[in-house]
């Protein structure tokens, strides 16, 4: 059977994604990010996952506004670097893990929770930020991913509840996966950022210590904040968050917390990373 064991979240910064590719890693603005990823990487590489679920937002790169589904699963077994504007990022070829993602797929659905089967899509600065700030720079990615695309981008754009109720499907379809594998998922973007407009750079750090201290322990009062709460307390793009609560809803409902992280400025947004390990893993 496989299992989920831990739950990463994330902020996905293309700016980091940059200073990291462009060796800015050691300079005074950028080294306290990466240090803070030091314990992450330890962590990550100890624990060896067979396979990494991503929930991530596509920021108009692989999707366009002529389709945005909601919840998009790959299950192509290898996905491309998206081009934003600047080449390809020089990371690994993200490889997929067709047979999981299928597998997911099948079983979420059945459960009457339905997702958008995506067999060729390219990824960017959402899925492989988070990548780099956790593996650093191999020749290849060190396990396959599944990444699963949230929109956030396009209104109406998926609650919080419905979030963590699909990490608790995907959760149902790992376990109900044959093959002995040990999981790890993701929830990337966040925390507060809000990027452009007159609220420009707006970091709310009580409401981000908040929701780190209550994704611990008591998810279930984050699953009510609601889209205009996100957007007026933390910034237009904080709804990312969401996409945390797809990874803590497929966790145990109590957790033991390995691992946070918080830093303001990073780009003009604020950095946030929390590690979990469920208790039965
Ligand atoms: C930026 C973009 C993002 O997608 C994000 O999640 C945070 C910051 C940016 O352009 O700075
Ligand atoms: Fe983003």
């Amino acid at each position: 059977m496989a299992r989920i064991v831990a739950g990463v979240a994330t902020s996905h910064i293309p700016a980091v994604g940059a200073a990291w590719d462009n060796g800015k890693t050691a300079d005074p603005y950028w080294h306290p990010v990466f240090k803070g990823f030091e314990r992450s990487k330890e962590w990550i590489a100890k624990l060896k996952p067979d396979v990494c679920i991503v929930a991530y937002n596509d920021h108009m790169s692989a999707f366009s506004l002529e389709i945005v589904p909601t919840f998009a699963v790959g299950c192509a077994a290898e996905f491309p670097i998206s081009d934003e504007g600047w080449g390809p990022r020089k990371v690994p070829p993200v490889k997929g893990h067709p047979e999981l993602a299928s597998h997911i797929v099948q079983s979420v659905i059945l459960d009457e929770f339905d997702l958008t089967i995506v067999n060729k899509m390219e990824v960017d600065h959402g899925l492989t930020v988070p990548l780099t700030l956790m593996f650093g720079q191999p020749s290849e990615w060190p396990c396959p991913i599944v990444p699963l695309a949230v929109n956030v981008v396009v209104y109406p754009v998926p609650t919080g509840n419905r979030c963590y109720m699909l990490g608790k499907a995907i959760r149902k379809a790992v376990e109900s996966f044959d093959e002995d594998l040990r999981v790890v998922i993701f929830g990337t973007g966040g925390m507060s950022h809000q990027l452009q407009g007159p609220r420009a750079g707006l970091i709310n750090r009580e409401f981000d210590t908040r929701f780190l201290d209550n994704l611990t322990k008591d998810p279930q009062s984050l699953v009510k904040i609601s889209h205009l709460e996100y957007l007026r307390e933390a910034g237009s793009e904080a709804i990312e968050l969401v996409m945390w609560l797809i990874m803590r809803g497929a966790l145990d409902d109590k957790v033991k917390e390995v691992h946070r992280f918080y830093h303001v400025p990073a780009s003009n947004t604020a950095l946030g990373h929390i590690i979990f390990e469920n208790a039965t893993r």
